[in-house]
């Protein structure tokens, strides 16, 4: 793999300045944001009457402490524009979650917030070693979801040829990264693996291909996948973290230099760690809930928005602003299984561990009497793919799990093609129990 770490010139300043510089540049914005959600939305005057706090309460960073969160369940109740802090006409666009339950919750951006986001998609792939004149192939969704035109916005302003291919139409995506030649590629891992399937199944080798880097995100994914992916593609794979409540891809990213954890791009958001439990802020270094403020935004101003990923902030290695360790998964994704608590990137570490397995899997929950029930369901590489090799497949899967994870498992090992495959998000759940 070619060395892509960006030079140094080429940084925004802020990035490797002091800390004491990006403290005192937080806490004048932290400031202006508090005063303007508290002017402008009245959902944000409310709730900071009702914890007794005025946005002049804020002398020091800290002092955030004090302020109420804000939940999902506040973008549901104000659906759909309720949060924002400008006049409707001032928003340039919007883009929305579906969510699993009830009304998606909706985001808006004002032309500079939409200016700053692609300022920070440009330095998040800057970091990842796309640079200005690379040719950009997007397979993350376009339309509602902010991968798509997150991703093109930013590449766009980094100086990019992007191809915006959105997700779908896999054979497709092949065709068009052999014939454009694309040196990076943003999409989610678990499409990454779709895309792979695919070159092998047109016989053509993905080790040959122009990609020199892919920026992987949206959902949770484990070093060993970045493994999988590198040796298979022979290229850097990167990550890119973002939500549309805070902003969309390109609040954190990973420096391909290290890989190791994300930086926070600190200039713009403010991040804490909360025990999820008691809602109090934790010590740098200890896993919790990852907590945002924005610094800048206009539209939708967020205060302490509860994003429910689970991780912890770690100090700044290639770059001055703090890191996030690689996201183990989203509070509402722990399996608690008799007693135990799972996360689906745990099961992916042993199914990636096991020689002969694809990293492609899915998880069920049944109901067995009384007791709640694990099912892995793994899929054979060619070659491995008769009766007897998938049974021994199974076994070896689930004694990892055993040893490492420490529960017992049923896992069922499909021939090749076996698991449902993902164009976006992957789902790795599938809770078949009643509903009670
Ligand atoms: O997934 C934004 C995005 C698009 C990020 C493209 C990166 C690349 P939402 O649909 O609002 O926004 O989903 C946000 O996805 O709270 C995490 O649970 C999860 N997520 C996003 N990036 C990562 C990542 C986009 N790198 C939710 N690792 C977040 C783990 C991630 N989980």
């Amino acid at each position: 793999m070619k060395d892509l770490t960006p030079a140094r010139e080429s940084l925004d300043p802020i990035e490797i300045a002091s800390r004491d510089e990006i403290a005192a540049l937080q806490l004048d914005r932290l400031k202006w944001s508090l005063r303007h959600a508290y002017d402008n939305v009245p959902f944000y005057r409310a709730s900071f009457e009702a914890a007794g706090v005025h946005p002049d309460d804020l002398t020091c960073l800290a002092d955030l402490a004090k302020f109420p969160f804000t939940k999902k369940s506040d973008l549901r109740d104000n659906y759909p524009f309720g949060l924002f802090a400008v006049p409707r006409e001032q928003i340039v666009r919007v883009h929305a979650s579906s969510g699993t339950t009830g009304k998606p919750t909706v985001v808006g951006y004002t032309a500079q917030d939409i200016s700053n986001w692609a300022d920070l998609v440009a330095r998040s792939m800057r970091a990842s070693g796309t640079r200005p004149g690379d040719i950009v192939h997007i397979a993350y969704g376009y339309g509602l979801f902010t991968g798509g035109l997150g991703a093109h916005y930013g590449a766009e302003r980094l100086g990019c040829t992007v191809v915006p291919v959105s997700g779908g139409m896999t054979p497709r995506q092949v065709t068009l990264i052999e014939d454009f030649r694309p040196t990076t590629i943003m999409v989610t891992p678990s499409y990454m693996l779709n895309i792979l399937d695919e070159f092998r199944r047109q016989g053509r080798d993905p080790r040959e291909t122009s990609l020199q880097v892919g920026i992987f995100g949206a959902e949770p994914w484990t070093n060993a996948m970045r493994a999988e992916v590198e040796a298979a593609f022979d290229m850097h794979a990167v990550d890119i973290y973002g939500l549309s409540e805070v902003m969309g891809p390109g609040v954190a990213n990973e420096c391909v230099e290290t890989k190791d954890g994300l930086h926070v791009w600190e200039d713009h958001f403010y991040p804490e760690i909360i025990d999820p439990v008691t809602g109090q802020p934790v010590e740098d270094g200890q896993f919790g809930e990852l907590v945002f403020t924005t610094l800048t935004k206009e539209g939708l101003p967020i205060i302490r928005y509860r994003t429910r990923d689970l991780t912890r902030l770690l100090p700044g290695t290639a770059r001055s602003m703090r890191r996030i360790e690689k996201i183990t998964g989203r509070n509402d994704d722990m399996i608690i299984l008799r007693g135990v608590n799972v996360f689906p990137t745990q099961i992916e570490e042993q199914v990636l561990a096991t020689t002969g397995l694809a990293p492609h899997f899915q998880i069920e929950l049944h109901r067995e009497g009384r007791m709640d029930a694990m099912q892995v369901n793994a899929e054979a590489l060619p070659g491995h793919a008769d009766e007897a090799a998938r049974a021994a497949l199974g076994r070896t899967l689930g004694k990892r799990i055993k040893d490492v994870i420490g529960i017992s498992v049923a896992v069922t090992v499909t021939p090749p093609g076996g698991v449902p495959r993902s164009e976006g998000k992957a789902v790795r759940l599938v809770d078949k129990r009643p509903k009670d």
